[in-house]
């Protein structure tokens, strides 16, 4: 059981000050019943809450899919820049989500949020595997040799081996290369030290994969909506992506 109030303030719906004076006013019902005490105990899972009559979406936990523009930093604070948590509504940011692994602020495409710490947990962890999919201008020409030395598992200017990754060509010639990669760990800047590498330099960086969800083309950069239930399942369950 959680207070009336904390359980509306989460949600978005306004500070507990805000929620009070809307319970004095006999705007809020739980179980049809008007509650003007907003210290009240209930259960959210069980509970039918309104406000002015209009039923509650409750849910602990949000998942969001956004398509992230240039110039934005994916954290949940910067001193200097905007964040990709600016881009949300605030009755979207009253969730508290955070970024799903981070995206550099030049990197464009699929960026999941959530407030699940033990999806997120999941979903970066290297040890569950789950796919991340890139698409990559190069500056330089690639073949079959470099698409050879990915899967054998790039080693980074630290030292550090990379698990092996599909490089696949999808238009190369003397002016650079279109290419689709596919990683399942997050290292920093990993693609793009992935090409420095092996002598090249990445131009264009977009995801268009994270596990089994796909680059939503409705979404303007910029734009985000909520996963559906269906999705998070998929997300949920690594045995789908
Ligand atoms: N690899 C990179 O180099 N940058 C990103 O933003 C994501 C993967």
């Amino acid at each position: 059981m959680e207070r009336l109030d904390k359980v509306l303030s989460n949600l978005g719906y306004g500070t507990r000050k805000e929620i009070k004076a809307l319970a004095k006013e006999g705007l809020i019902e739980v179980d049809n019943k008007i509650v003007k005490d907003s210290g009240m105990k209930v259960n959210p899972d069980d509970m039918e809450i309104k406000i002015s009559g209009e039923v509650i979406n409750y849910r602990k936990y949000i998942y969001l899919i956004m398509n992230k523009p240039d110039g934005i930093v994916s954290a949940t604070f910067d001193n200097y820049d905007e964040t990709v948590i600016d881009l949300l509504e605030p009755e979207h940011q009253a969730f508290k989500p955070f970024p799903v692994g981070r995206l550099d602020k030049d990197t464009v495409g699929l960026l999941l949020l959530t407030n699940d710490g033990e999806l997120n947990h999941r979903l970066i962890s290297p040890k569950w595997h789950v796919d991340k999919v890139y698409y990559a201008e190069i500056d330089k020409t690639l073949d079959q040799n470099d698409v050879q030395k990915f899967k054998a598992g790039i080693t980074l200017d630290d030292g550090y081996k990379c698990l092996p990754a599909e490089l696949k060509i999808l238009e190369s010639n003397e002016n650079g290369s279109r290419v689709e990669v596919t990683i399942q760990e997050g290292k920093f800047h990993q693609v793009k030290r992935m090409f420095n590498s092996i002598g090249k330099n990445v131009v264009y960086l977009k995801r268009i994969k994270f596990g089994p969800i796909d680059y939503d083309f409705n979404l303007e950069e910029g734009e985000y909506r909520e996963l559906s239930e269906a999705e998070v399942e998929s997300l949920k369950n690594p045995k789908c992506s």
